[in-house]
């Protein structure tokens, strides 16, 4: 067996050593402003303009009905301004869509943190799952490899013909540009009002205890006692969709239950202890993000800060911290004002937003058994 030379041993601790040393200034940076700004994140641009057109690019959907950001617009720091989300034709959603802003910053994905892997799962997640784009990734292999733009831009981006592993990849490195920026507390510029906001925020409101760091959020789910969006359980369609994600989801009882159990399909603990528990959002970009929490209970900030004045909702295991917090009704304007500070460009440019036509018709190909890929 060949010894590992000595050049080669000094190289590799060298670059470990380096790894080590960016790791721990960014951990020195994060501790000294600990709420923020979000970082740009790096992207191979190629890639991220691929999975910007295929962002908005309803072909991706079984019936070429919706594209993401059929539900994740851009004006609206990608969500949709709806309580409760729209679904696949057919269906109707019963989550409240989450802002793409940072998303690629967090640690779980989804209200109820079901996806604790990488943006590249949430990809297949949102594509095949039936309530949302219903796509077979086959299909979609094949009607990608039809437009001759694609084929250029797959190659292009060095991923070689459009395959469903790239698409999956280029869609995360699009998210990846989705990041904050320019928000009046990331300039220093916030109002008197917003000041005295972020005081309470972090000192006698205590919201930094979950929603900290730069995106505001520490990722994990708690029982605030958030009233139940009924409309889940009256409209057959949402109701539906509920059951059969439910039953997917391995939820005991779930056609006599009348309530969203959150973080419990991760753990389906037998007392239900995990029950209600909902994944703490960023804070970021909520200007153009209402309705608010994870079934869009609430209209306006301002019943949210509310909400936590009276100590939030009713609820036997509601997180222990959580009491009232006897806010001024000026007190509360004030945190209003912080949280609105913390909203910033709005991403809706031909940078961030694909602004070309996007082709649906196609001319079926004659003989197409004997046609080559
Ligand atoms: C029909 C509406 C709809 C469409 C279309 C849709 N989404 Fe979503 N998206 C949602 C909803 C609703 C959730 C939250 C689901 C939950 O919590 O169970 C979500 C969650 C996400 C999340 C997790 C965000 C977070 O912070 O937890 C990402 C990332 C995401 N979608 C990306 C995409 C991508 C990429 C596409 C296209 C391939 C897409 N979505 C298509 C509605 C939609
Ligand atoms: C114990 C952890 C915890 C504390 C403390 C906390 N939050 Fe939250 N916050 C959450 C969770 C969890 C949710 C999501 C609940 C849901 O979706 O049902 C949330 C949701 C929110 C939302 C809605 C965001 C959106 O996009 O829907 C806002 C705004 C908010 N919190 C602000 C605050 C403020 C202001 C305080 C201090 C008064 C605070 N939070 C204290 C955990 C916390």
């Amino acid at each position: 067996m060949k010894a590992i030379s000595y050049k080669t041993r000094v190289s590799r601790v060298l670059f470990a050593g380096a790894i080590g040393v960016t790791a721990l200034s960014g951990a020195i940076i994060a501790g000294e402003n600990e709420f923020g700004p979000v970082g740009q994140i790096k992207v191979d641009a190629k890639k991220a303009e691929l999975g910007k057109r295929l962002f908005f690019d309803r072909r991706l959907s079984g019936d070429a009905a919706l594209s993401c950001a059929s539900c994740h617009q851009p004006d609206k720091a990608f969500t949709d301004g709806l309580a409760l989300s729209k679904a696949y034709p057919g269906s109707k959603g019963f989550r409240n869509t989450p802002t793409l802003m940072n998303t690629a910053t967090r640690k779980n994905w989804f209200h109820d943190g079901r996806l604790g892997t990488n943006l590249n799962d949430v990809t297949r997640e949102m594509i095949t799952e039936d309530y949302i784009m219903n796509m077979d990734m086959r299909l979609m292999q094949e009607r990608l490899k039809q437009d001759p733009v694609y084929v250029k831009m797959f190659k292009d981006a060095g991923y070689g013909e459009p395959s469903n592993g790239s698409v999956r990849k280029a869609i995360p490195e699009y998210l990846k540009t989705l990041t904050s920026r320019n928000s009046p507390f990331d300039k220093g510029e916030m109002s008197e009002s917003a000041k005295r906001g972020f005081a309470l925020f972090k000192g006698k409101a205590q919201c930094a205890s979950c929603h900290t760091g730069a995106n505001f959020t520490n990722d994990k789910a708690y029982n605030m006692g958030v009233p139940e969006n009924p409309e889940i359980w009256s409209d057959p369609m949402r109701h539906m969709t509920y059951a059969a994600f439910g039953v997917f989801m391995g939820i005991e009882n779930i056609l006599n239950l009348r309530r969203d159990v959150g973080a419990h399909v991760l753990t389906h603990k037998a007392d239900g202890s995990d029950i209600g528990k909902f994944t703490t959002p960023s804070l970021r970009e909520l200007k153009y993000t209402g309705p608010y929490m994870h079934n869009g209970t609430f209209k306006s900030l301002f019943e949210v800060v509310s909400f936590y004045n009276q100590g939030g909702g009713q609820d036997k295991n509601k997180d222990a911290t959580i009491k009232p917090l006897n806010l001024t009704f000026g007190e509360q304007q004030d945190l209003v004002a912080f949280l609105e500070a913390l909203s910033g460009d709005v991403l809706n440019t031909k940078e961030h937003a694909w602004k070309d036509e996007i082709p649906t018709n196609y001319t079926a190909i004659k003989n197409w058994r004997a046609a080559k890929n």
